[in-house]
């Protein structure tokens, strides 16, 4: 009968995992998605904690998990260091801490395989390639994902390491090798190979050090989902090892869905996974011949008046929101001017790039969170489309994802990905703090050309202010 309860809550956890992942696909489902999944979640936890059989001995009698102490001390830690960091989070903070629990996602996965190689005193060959493969994948994702957390957080800097790509294609080919010598030892006492197989752990994890830490200007996007797609695999890895559905279908639905987003993030960029991964090895680098040298004369500054003048009369509005947006906090002074744009007649239209900011749908979850309506977002080729009929655009802490070197300039590191076309306006106006580079580390030549003007400052310092202003005209 519990093992009846059992699968039942295995397979509550799995529609539930289905169900919330569709959900997360639209904003206003995403909450209760999050949520609908936590639920199946924990019942599948717990489901696991008092009914699973880890033991039938020779009279049938059944042993379940009894190490209670271990397992609600275990609990109750990460629960409350999951909350308190969830709760403490800045905004901004968001995409390390993404980045730094799909890591941790990666060790789970690799601390399994440990478990079970030692638990297993003679696997076969099938069980060992499970333990084996589950642990490169989970430590490379571990490794790696702890590289993103340090250069998202700004404390790790790019870094192309001479003679990268045959380092780590021969770091690649130890793995190989030493994983064969160590799945060719099925049948017998694993631990005779326990040497080779922590040796292989060492390897993952220098393979996902070298790997990540090249990677940088704007192509971290793409690592990132690529990341994520590798813990779903490793916990799919795991899933299999305990022959448990629920942590099987939780891996699987994980990795592909960072699959799915690690194409569209290729796409978003315009390159080949091959060409970020490969490239990122003493390719062209932000801060390059196409970075801060070029003397691009001289940029124009406007007031807020004016701004205020230009925006009041204009026919339609483009917002196009950034990293900056989200660094100054001002998503519910943003919504503000539109609304009151909207009091005067004009028509408001935010232009969301897909790797603006520093996470995917970033920008979405931060105007979201403002109750910006959904409708109003276009996505980058809608957004292009309307660019033409558009009066002013109005850039907001945005700049690597509006700067034309992407189309214009074969030596940029960002070249070859898709922008927003902001100069098709009649008017572009850029806020920010400075003449600094964005992510990618590379100047913009749009604040330079005749249609731009900088309002220079705090985001929502500026548009609280441009709110007041608009209200005068
Ligand atoms: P960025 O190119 O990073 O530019 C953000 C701009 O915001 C900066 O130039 C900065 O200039 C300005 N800023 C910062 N704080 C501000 C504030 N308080 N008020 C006003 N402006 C402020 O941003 P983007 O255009 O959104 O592009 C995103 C970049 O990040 C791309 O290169 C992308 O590849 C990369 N990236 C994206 C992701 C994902 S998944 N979306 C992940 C990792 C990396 P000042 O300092 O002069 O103010």
């Amino acid at each position: 009968m519990s093992n009846v309860i059992l699968l039942l809550s295995y397979l509550f956890g799995s529609i539930t995992f289905i169900m919330g992942l569709k959900m997360l696909s639209h904003p206003d489902t995403a909450r209760k998605g999050n949520l609908v999944a936590a639920a199946g979640m924990i019942v599948a936890i717990f489901a696991t904690i008092f009914l699973y059989v880890h033991k039938v001995d020779k009279w049938g009698h059944t042993e379940h998990l009894h190490n209670y102490v271990w397992i609600f001390s275990a609990l109750i830690i990460g629960t409350i260091v999951g909350t308190m960091a969830a709760k403490k989070v800045q905004m901004t903070a968001m995409p390390e801490m993404v980045s730094i629990f799909n890591g941790m996602g990666g060790a789970c996965a690799m601390l399994i395989s440990i478990v079970e190689y030692h638990h297993n005193p003679h696997p076969g060959i099938g069980i060992l390639l499970v333990i084996v493969l589950g642990m490169i994948i989970g430590t490379v994702s571990f490794a790696g994902s702890v590289i993103a957390w340090g250069k998202l957080s700004g404390n790790i800097k790019d870094k192309t390491i001479p003679g990268g790509q045959i380092i780590n294609f021969l770091i690649f080919g130890g793995i190989i090798v030493a994983s064969c010598m160590v799945v060719a030892t099925a049948g017998t006492n694993g631990a005779n190979a326990s040497g080779l197989f922590y040796g292989i752990i060492a390897l993952a994890a220098l393979y996902g050090v070298l790997f990540v830490m090249p990677i940088g200007g704007a192509d971290m996007p793409v690592v990132i989902s690529l990341l994520n797609s590798f813990t779903g695999v490793a916990a799919a890895f795991g899933g299999f090892l305990y022959s448990n559905p629920v942590m099987l279908t939780g891996g699987i639905l994980v990795g592909s869905a960072g699959t799915i987003l690690t194409i569209l993030m290729c796409k978003a960029m315009n390159r080949s996974l091959k060409n970020v991964l490969i490239g990122s090895f003493g390719g062209a680098k932000a801060g390059g011949p196409a970075g801060a040298s070029k003397d691009q004369g001289n940029f124009k500054e406007i007031s807020l008046n004016d701004t205020a003048v230009l925006m009041a009369y204009a026919q339609k509005v483009m917002i196009i929101p950034g990293y900056g947006l989200a660094v100054a906090q001002a998503q519910h002074t943003c919504h503000e001017l539109e609304k009151v744009l909207n009091e005067k007649g004009v028509e408001v239209l935010y232009g969301i790039h897909p790797v603006a900011g520093r996470m995917p749908g970033h920008m979405n979850v931060l105007l979201a969170e403002a109750d910006v309506p959904y409708e109003k977002l276009l996505e980058m080729e809608d957004a292009n489309d309307q660019m033409g009929t558009t009066n002013v655009v109005l850039i907001l802490g945005a700049n690597d994802v509006v700067n034309p070197a992407a189309k214009e300039d074969p030596s940029s590191p960002i070249y070859g990905m898709p922008i927003l076309e902001v100069e098709k306006a009649d008017h572009v106006i850029v806020n920010k703090r400075s003449m600094k580079p964005g992510y990618a580390g590379i100047e913009n030549e749009l604040f330079f050309r005749p249609k731009t003007s900088m309002l220079f400052g705090d985001a929502k310092k500026v548009l609280q202010e441009l709110v007041s202003e608009l209200k005068n005209v």
